[in-house]
């Protein structure tokens, strides 16, 4: 069920007005930015709404200034609900998606022999945890395998692990940093709905290019930036946490006096809220930019996003699949707006300066980020191109052509 809000009583979306979104979007002058799986480009009024925090912090003092700002601060809260389908309560920010995922992971109790449940596509820092959490507590940390056609992993063969093993936490990245596939997190959902399985989901990559539902998904948590496709600040990020999670008493290690209060000298009580899971300080003028940012998002409409950024994603790939020596990596049938590819005769870093040189925004993908992944793929490297709904279709094709000249100097 969607919780009602502004988003669900708007009327279908008209198509983007791109030179609108151009004109807003600074960065646009200047680069063509194809890095927005790395960091998207700010729009102004993020710019403009940290900006404007900091200027009155500076004038009239930080604590001052953050209670001034408190209606506009509650608003991070209610955008993020809005964006993801859930209540302001279930929000808490973070300071980067890492953040989250780790003091999500810190509310788990686990036991020797537990187990983690995962797949060969999860973020490579989550893959870096669940091995500390086997070093420190000894937990069983298995991988479901993928279906052979590399679109992602077996569904059917998650659910028989998870009827077989009853695993403490299943946990799955929805689009990985290394490709653009689009793992099933839905699938997946509903079989930890049915088996009463706690699910956490990375969302890292599909927030704000896609319409994110927990609902849908049936996950207990669920964890993003704000700086990819939301466009926000660097340096945040946030959690999910169902009421479900909440009322069974999870709480991070290592709660603070603002997550709990400290009720007798012996005694603390977690906070009703996802609040429980943040800390007393905060970047006030970032939590700001991503109320921005995400009132920006539902305001362009995620509906006409996710069908215009994967779109110009298609596009790239259709340029870059005719290209001799090029090899496309992606798989999936519908794949995010994450375009990855090895080249040959390159070398990693001079090929990304060579994009650089042009002009052209990209980001670098190596082995260590996928284990799995790339050595299934059989690659040591992999370039990344990764549009937003702002770039344009002229950019997507001076971007593939820009490709197709390093690629005869080769
Ligand atoms: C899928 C995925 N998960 C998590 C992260 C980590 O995000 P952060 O750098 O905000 O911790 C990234 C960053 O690239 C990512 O792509």
């Amino acid at each position: 069920m969607r919780h009602q809000s502004s988003a669900s009583l708007r009327s279908p979306e008209p198509l983007l007005d791109v030179a609108a979104l151009r004109a807003d979007t600074p960065g646009c002058e200047s680069v063509i930015h194809f890095n927005n799986a790395g960091c998207g480009l700010l729009a102004t009024p993020v710019l403009r709404a940290m900006v404007e925090h900091l200027e009155l912090e500076a004038s009239i003092g930080g604590y001052e200034a953050s209670a001034l700002r408190a209606e506009a601060v509650e608003d991070f809260y209610s955008a993020l609900a809005e964006l993801i389908n859930c209540a302001p309560r279930n929000i808490a920010f973070a300071g980067s998606a890492t953040h989250a995922y780790s003091r999500a992971l810190s509310a788990i109790p686990f036991q020797p022999d537990d187990v983690i449940l995962t797949t060969r596509n999860d973020f490579i820092s989550n893959q870096i945890a669940f091995l500390a959490l086997r070093k420190r507590f000894g937990v069983r940390v298995v991988h479901a395998p993928d279906l052979p056609d590399g679109s992602g992993v077996d569904v059917d063969a998650m659910a028989a692990l998870m009827r077989r093993l009853r695993p403490k936490l299943v946990a799955a990245t929805h689009v990985p940093t290394n490709s653009g596939l689009v793992q099933p997190v839905a699938e997946i959902g509903r079989h930890c709905r049915e088996l009463g399985l706690l699910y956490l989901v990375d969302a890292c990559q599909s927030v704000g290019q896609f319409e994110i539902d927990v609902e849908e998904i049936g996950c207990d948590l669920l964890t993003s930036t704000c700086r990819k496709f939301l466009r926000g600040p660097r340096g945040s990020g946030f959690l999910y946490v169902s009421d479900r999670v909440l009322s069974e008493g999870y709480e991070p290690l290592f709660i603070d006096m603002y997550g709990a209060r400290w009720a007798s000298p012996e005694e603390y009580r977690p906070v009703d809220t996802a609040a429980r899971f943040e800390e007393w300080e905060f970047p006030y003028s970032t939590v700001l930019g991503c109320a921005a940012a995400a009132r920006y998002a539902l305001q362009v409409g995620l509906g006409a996003i996710s069908r215009r950024t994967p779109g110009l994603a298609a596009r790239l790939r259709a340029g870059l699949a005719e290209m001799p020596g090029v090899r496309l990596l992606d798989g999936g049938a519908r794949p995010a707006a994450l375009v990855t590819f090895e080249i040959k005769g390159w070398q990693a870093k001079p090929f990304k300066k060579a994009l650089d040189a042009r002009g052209i925004n990209s980001a670098l993908s190596f082995r260590e980020f996928a284990q799995f992944d790339f050595a299934d793929k059989d690659v040591e490297w992999a370039l990344r191109l990764s549009p937003h709904y702002y770039n344009t279709e002229e950019e997507v094709d001076a971007v593939a052509a820009a490709v197709a000249e390093l690629q005869r100097m080769a």
